[in-house]
């Protein structure tokens, strides 16, 4: 495996997604613990993130000497190359400029971390991001690359095995980067791939067996891509030793809990018990308008009727969850005090505690990509596997105001058709998420030749990496004005359709 030691960048996830992609297994552990990782891990060769501190700050985040000590390759990435050369006698200056953003390194001379992607003498685009930059190597060193902003962009200890960039290889922005990262690796550090998703089936398998042994488990499965992925493979582990219980608060999109039974019920043969909460739901939120409100009462009716099915089956000592490996991770904080809450966030992973009951998490260790193609490893169709993400508090939170079963009714169809208009041109795969939204605002129109005085629907879709940050999706504009015709002739209670435009930040992806 890789460490991954984490110095609280932005983008230590993605370290982590490209290491994976080479087929080789890694894990993220904060810096100050790092020391425990390598002892844990076993690691056979370690990365150093980026990071938003200073290493010329008193308290700067150092290098724990365990990692130095370990004897396996070292790759350090922008403030991993500045804390290994502080760690190693070298110097690191606050920078006479900044450098954000694309630059271009020059290969001076022929190093492992490059051989077979680079040339001597040539030129390759990177991202930079950094303030402070090194001034000086520490001994046993050499400048392998250069930027105009950054004389020591790639450095090198190869006999020591040491690699350090100041740019970052894990973003798109970097074109080579995935290719470096897998000559670390593959090459220097001499792992071959063998982390696939059909390998990690196997030992998931093994795992929940030995795990359950003859117990029962139970797993509140939502129709999105991670409870179904985990309630799939539990039920290759232990058949029906699983009982999944899928809660309907009534705020699903048009078909889809008929489509979460019949998937689960009719082709998997899993047990499942549907239960048609939706009265209950639409009830307690009837007259509702505030979105915490909203998604608080959707987050405590759920586990009250996940709790309540669950004691009706009796017997069952495991819960199971699609708990994921960005979950898991602790990250590190140099922000100090509590960050505020945006949403309260509701899903399926959220049940209490006090259920009492051991988790089984079959996912821990993934990342959305590989459930994904674990999921199609087991054989969920691909349109299942590829659908987008959808909130657990569903519809509620697309239907600003208060909802009532006509509203839904009308969000359902709007939605409907615009996902069948993205589908159709071939536009699903290349957007993150894409829905409708019901505005509680009336407009006047004219149809035919009457006056109307209906709702205004909103269509949102943006593209995104993670879901923290997102930009809406370019659609053209032919293709906004015949979904919107549709909409409008096909959908009563519609008289006017507009198209969000918000990245974010500042926006959020959903209304509430
Ligand atoms: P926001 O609106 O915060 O959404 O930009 C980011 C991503 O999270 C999804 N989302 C949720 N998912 N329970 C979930 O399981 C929730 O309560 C919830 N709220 C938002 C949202 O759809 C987007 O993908």
């Amino acid at each position: 495996a890789i460490l991954i030691v984490d110095f609280g960048s932005q983008v230590t996830q993605l370290i982590a997604r490209r290491i994976r992609e080479t087929g080789v297994y890694c894990e993220i552990h904060p810096f100050n613990t790092a020391g425990d990782a390598v002892a844990a891990l076993n690691p056979r060769g370690i990365v150093l993130s980026g990071g938003p501190a200073s290493t010329l700050d008193e308290n700067a985040p150092t290098i724990h000497p365990a990692l130095l000590e370990a004897g396996v390759p070292i790759l350090g990435i922008c403030y991993g190359q500045q804390a290994l050369c502080m760690a190693l006698g070298g110097k690191v200056e606050a920078g006479h400029h900044r450098e954000f953003g694309r630059a271009d390194v020059t290969v001076q001379k022929p190093s492992a971390l490059y051989e077979g992607v680079w040339d001597l003498g040539t030129q390759h685009q990177v991202w930079m991001s950094h303030g402070d930059r090194v001034t000086a190597l520490p001994e046993g060193f050499e400048i392998v690359g250069t930027s105009a902003g950054a004389p020591f962009a790639m450095i090198a200890n190869e006999e020591r095995r040491i690699w350090a960039v100041q740019f970052h290889p894990e973003v798109v922005h970097t074109p080579d980067g995935a290719k470096l990262y897998a000559n670390f690796v593959h090459h220097i550090c001499g792992i071959a791939p063998s982390w696939t998703m059909a390998a990690y089936r196997e030992k998931a398998v093994e795992k929940i067996r030995t795990q359950v042994g003859s117990g029962r488990v139970i797993c509140g499965l939502s129709g999105g891509v991670d409870s179904s992925v985990a309630a799939v493979l539990i039920h290759e582990a232990i058949g029906d030793q699983l009982t999944c219980i899928f809660v309907d608060h009534g705020l699903m999109r048009l078909n889809e809990a008929d489509e979460v039974v019949s998937m689960f019920r009719d082709h998997y043969n899993i047990p499942l018990v549907h239960v048609d909460a939706s009265e209950l739901f639409l009830s307690q939120l009837a007259g509702e308008a505030d979105p915490e409100t909203k998604r608080k009462t959707i987050g405590r009716l759920f586990i009250e009727t996940f709790e309540a099915e669950a004691k009706k089956i009796g017997g069952a000592q495991f819960l199971a969850q699609g708990t994921l490996y960005p979950d898991v991770i602790e990250s590190v904080s140099f922000t100090g005090g509590p960050s505020v809450t945006i949403k309260s966030h509701h899903n399926v992973g959220g049940l209490p505690e006090r259920m009492n009951m051991e988790l089984v998490e079959p996912l821990r260790e993934l990342f959305k990509d590989e459930v994904r193609a674990l999921g199609r490893e087991l054989g969920l169709p691909e349109s299942f596997v590829g659908r987008h993400p959808f909130p657990g508090p569903g519809l509620a939170i697309r239907c600003p105001g208060g909802i009532t079963p006509e509203k839904l009714d009308i969000l359902r169809r709007a939605d409907a058709i615009y996902l069948d208009e993205i589908r159709k041109s071939g536009q699903y795969d290349k957007i993150w998420q894409a829905f409708a939204v019901l505005l509680p605002v009336q407009t006047v129109g004219v149809m035919g030749d009457g006056r109307t005085y209906e709702f205004v629907c909103a269509l949102r879709a943006v593209t995104s990496v993670d879901g923290m940050t997102a930009d809406f999706y370019p659609f053209d504009m032919g293709f906004l004005g015949r979904t919107a015709t549709r909409i409008i002739n096909e959908v009563r209670g519609i008289n006017r359709v507009v198209y969000d435009v918000t990245s974010k930040p500042p926006g959020t992806i959903e209304w509430e």
